[in-house]
């Protein structure tokens, strides 16, 4: 661990003199720590003490010059090899969670692509407030870690979850975050997409697709199981995010095509996603109202851009793309054409005209490639995901499919 960097966020809570503790167990370990204190953790350790036990200057103003010239907010955002926030208090998460940037601390968790750790501590009812939940839950879909908060005993006299972890824990947590993933998909970057899209049609009304999403998510969870990073773009579905899953919510096929393209580099993408052809050409800002006896609204549709042929067609592509392909009839047949058609290294072909597999949790696919077509027996969708998500990590290791 000796080469590793930690960036820590001291928040203002009557916790943050653990911190002091926390900082002596990672020096311990040779891992470099980085303070960074909040204005409100300033009042409950010195920067001093921080310093001196990181040996190194503690940063805490956004606006100062002398950091900026130094080193700038979005250097030092990016800085380490993990952000640890402790203590995480309500304001601190509320804050994160809604992407404000209106101190250093939030200026650096907005900035940053490095992994974040959070180490909650508040008071139980704060804890336990819906809005302190929601934002616990944001956080979490993020791709933020949380160790912690315990139960016990608090400052303020009362009892329940929102003690801050003991350093120890942070610190096995720490070491946990900073070693490198493992599996063989670790160090490879992939980008899944997921469940339908819905295209507006005035406030109230949507054109949209059956999809369930359950496939795409446990292919994202599948990929994140065997050490990938992945990004889930994902319609609107009510699966919860997979382990070690970034998820971005999107609503139409334009915002899910700006999120994959925004995601980019990567090594995989896997669409999944059924993504609505078309969209309503125009989308009245107020809902359409039923006349009595009078014809129907005529829609008139233009084509939603294809997010698995773009994403296949672009000079900086992932080294493999694979699509989904749902069909009701000449299953292998319409793959193959499709396999061409989109410029994708795989489809995957599913008989969607099976009982049970919209929804379901089983599915009966076949692996189409320029190389042939392997088919697969029937299996629940998790299997069906952990299988493909294997299949891709060997021919990434160069055994094509
Ligand atoms: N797809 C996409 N963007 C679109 C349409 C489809 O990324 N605008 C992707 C799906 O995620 C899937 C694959 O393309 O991986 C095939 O989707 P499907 O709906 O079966 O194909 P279509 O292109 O719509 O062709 P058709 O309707 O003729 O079957």
């Amino acid at each position: 661990m000796s080469d590793r960097r930690v960036l820590l966020i001291v928040g203002g809570g009557i916790a943050a003199y653990k911190c002091l503790e926390l900082v002596r167990l990672l020096r311990g370990r040779g891992i470099a720590v980085r303070p960074v204190l909040t204005e409100a953790g300033s009042k409950f350790v010195t920067p001093l003490s921080l310093a001196a036990l990181c040996e190194d200057r503690v940063h805490t103003d956004l606006f100062s010059l002398t950091d900026e010239a130094e080193m700038g907010h979005i250097q030092l955002s990016r800085s380490a090899d993990l952000i640890v926030v402790a203590p995480a208090t309500a304001d601190l998460m509320a804050r994160a969670a809604a992407g404000l940037a209106n101190d250093l601390a939030t200026t650096l968790l907005l900035a940053t692509d490095t992994p974040v750790l959070m180490v909650p501590a508040m008071n139980v009812r704060m804890w336990n407030h819906p809005a302190t939940q929601r934002n616990l839950a944001t956080l979490r879909a993020d791709g933020v870690r949380f160790v912690g908060p315990e139960v016990g005993d608090m400052a303020c006299g009362e009892t329940g979850p929102g003690r801050m972890a003991e350093p120890a824990a942070i610190c096995a947590a720490v070491l946990e975050a900073l070693s490198p993933a493992r599996g063989p998909l670790a160090g490879r970057r992939a980008i899944v997409t997921a469940g339908p899209t819905a295209e507006p049609i005035d406030p109230v009304r949507v054109l949209t697709n059956r999809s369930s999403g359950k496939q795409g998510f446990a292919i994202a969870g599948a990929l994140a199981a065997l050490g990938a990073e992945v990004v889930l773009v994902a319609g609107p579905v009510s699966e919860p995010t997979p382990a070690g899953v970034r998820r971005v919510d999107v609503e139409t096929a334009r915002e899910m095509l700006a999120a994959c393209e925004a995601a980019l580099p990567a090594d995989i993408a896997v669409c999944v996603a059924a993504v609505a052809d078309w969209r309503p050409a125009e989308v009245s800002t107020g809902k359409t109202k039923k006349v009595a006896g009078a014809a129907p609204p005529e829609i008139q549709l233009v084509e939603n851009p294809d997010i698995l042929a773009t994403l296949s067609r672009r000079a900086d592509r992932p080294a493999l793309v694979v699509g989904f392909a749902a069909e009701t009839e000449t299953v292998e047949a319409h793959a193959q054409a499709k396999l061409e058609r989109k410029g994708c290294d795989w489809i995957v072909a599913n008989d969607v005209s099976r009982p049970g597999v919209m929804g379901g949790t089983a599915n009966t696919v076949s692996i189409v490639s320029a190389t042939g077509i392997e088919r697969w027996e029937e299996a629940p969708k998790t299997e069906v995901a952990a299988r493909l998500a294997a299949r891709i990590a060997a021919a990434l290791d160069g055994d094509p499919a």
